[in-house]
């Protein structure tokens, strides 16, 4: 079912400096800033031969990034992605296995144009894991 790693997503205390250091120190090739009001964040995305980084930044009051960088003020692994074909069929498996997915358990649209959604961290060895249907 698990396809290719889509992204590694990493939060950030601040996205120009991140962003700069991928560039300049790291020489990879980063994206424009995106602003995703749904998820309730900022978004760069660096593109590596095999895979993508994902820089979040909070973006309102109640993004879900906030709390994270209180308990990690200098930024952390937030969550790995995921593809799958089928979003629907991977969820209802996956729910069946015991997992727990986030939110209302439909997929939103995420970052790349395309569904997502997102499994409970407990249930996943500590780590919020996204699936991204391709
Ligand atoms: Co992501």
């Amino acid at each position: 079912m698990i396809g290719r790693l889509n992204h590694v997503a990493i939060a950030v205390p601040d996205l120009d400096a991140a962003a700069e250091q991928y560039r300049s120190a790291l020489g990879a090739v980063v994206g424009p800033p995106q602003d995703e009001p749904d998820h309730g964040v900022t978004v760069i995305f660096i593109e590596l031969p095999n895979t993508k980084i994902e820089l979040l930044y909070p973006l309102g009051d109640d993004s879900p990034i906030k709390g994270f960088l209180e308990k990690n003020p200098s930024g952390g692994i937030h969550h790995v992605c995921y593809e799958v074909e089928d979003i629907l069929a991977a969820r209802d498996k996956l729910k069946e296995s015991g997992a727990r997915v986030l939110g209302t358990g439909e997929p939103k649209i995420g970052a790349h144009g395309k569904p997502v959604l997102f499994l409970h961290p407990k249930d996943f060895q500590g780590t919020l894991v996204e699936l991204e249907q391709v």
